[in-house]
């Protein structure tokens, strides 16, 4: 099967049946770059179905690259709380500033120079230069991953075939639709090359996959999951004598810096025995399972110097991430 045969069969496949998603731009409609920044951010490491009232809401509130670099990060978090792994939150911001500020409001369009803005990785390089600007870049998501591996089957585990995935993939795409062709096999790949079921019968390539109704297709690509490792720790809900509660803004870098939280931690002495109060929460991150054990502590009587006092009614002024709501919503 000759390759334009192929990628000519999921073009057209993709005009009846590719997905309608906001961030799209179909029928050669011309693509703003500043829509597909926000959408391939939000989309690194989150669902489709999740993103999508998070992308109209931060549209509506910031609907250009202008709008979004003048304002203040709070902001931002407040749009993104919920979303997880708020990085992606302070990249994004840092990128439209740079973009506004350096680059005089025009997005830039070469590799080099996309790869210099904040949060840009070597997977969002290029969705971002095929999807912005329609140029010819391979990319390998999950999804994609699993069509080539399927389509030729290729059954050893994947981290010893990346090379050759790439190679299969690169040699695939179209040069002259490279955006449609990107959002076009990622779609194939969420609605009909699905993880368990795939629906053969309903597939562009059907005809020359050479994994089409083998019994182990659902176990191709293969792919080992290293079990994710549970931390256990504490967290402690903080009242002085009017009632507030104390929280803390994260400023240690990495995961949730910048929101706010209960002070939580394994380094917490308290010269008062916290009340254990047996509940619970537990939270998944990328490669933490973390389980935190819920404290009450009344009038402090040293008060930690790290956090302020707050009234429960005004916890929702301040962006917490998911895992802080979760404890507030078992204990409050
Ligand atoms: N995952 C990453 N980018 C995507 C996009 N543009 N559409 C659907 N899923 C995606």
């Amino acid at each position: 099967m000759v390759k334009a045969n192929l990628s000519q069969l999921l073009l057209a496949w993709y005009q009846c049946h590719g997905r309608n998603l906001p961030w799209r731009f179909k029928d050669g409609a011309q693509a703003d770059p500043y829509v597909i920044l926000v959408s391939e951010f939000m989309l690194q490491q989150t669902t489709v179905k999740t993103v999508i009232p998070y992308f109209h809401r931060f549209m509506a509130r910031f609907p250009t690259v202008q709008d979004l670099a003048r304002a203040p990060i709070e902001e931002v978090y407040q749009l993104w709380q919920g979303l997880g792994y708020y990085n992606r939150a302070r990249s994004l911001h840092a990128t439209a500033q740079m973009i506004v500020y350096e680059y005089g409001g025009i997005f830039p369009s070469t590799r080099a120079e996309v790869l210099k803005l904040k949060g840009i990785g070597p997977y969002t390089v290029a969705s971002f230069l095929a999807l912005a600007f329609n140029q010819p870049e391979t990319v390998i998501d999950g999804n994609v991953m699993r069509i080539i591996t399927r389509f030729y089957h290729l059954s050893q585990p994947i981290e010893q075939i990346k090379g050759i995935i790439y190679q299969k993939a690169s040699a695939l795409i179209s040069h002259s639709h490279a955006a449609d062709y990107t959002s076009a096999i990622m779609d194939l790949g969420a609605t009909i090359c699905t993880p368990k079921k795939p629906q053969c019968l309903l597939c562009p390539w059907q005809n020359y996959c050479l994994s089409k109704d083998l019994p182990d297709v659902e176990h191709i690509p293969q792919r080992k999951k290293p079990a994710k490792k549970e931390q256990i720790s504490a967290v402690y809900l903080i009242y002085n004598h009017a009632g507030q509660l104390l929280i803390r803004q994260r400023t240690e870098r990495g995961l949730l810096s910048g929101l706010y939280e209960f002070p939580w931690g394994n380094n917490y002495h308290f010269n008062q025995e916290p009340y254990d109060t047996g509940l619970t929460v537990t939270h998944v991150f990328t490669h933490i399972k973390l389980i935190l054990h819920i404290y009450k502590l009344y009038y402090l009587q040293s008060p930690l110097d790290d956090g302020f006092f707050v009234s429960p009614l005004e916890l929702k002024n301040y962006a917490f991430s998911t895992l802080m709501k979760k404890v507030w919503q078992k204990a409050a």
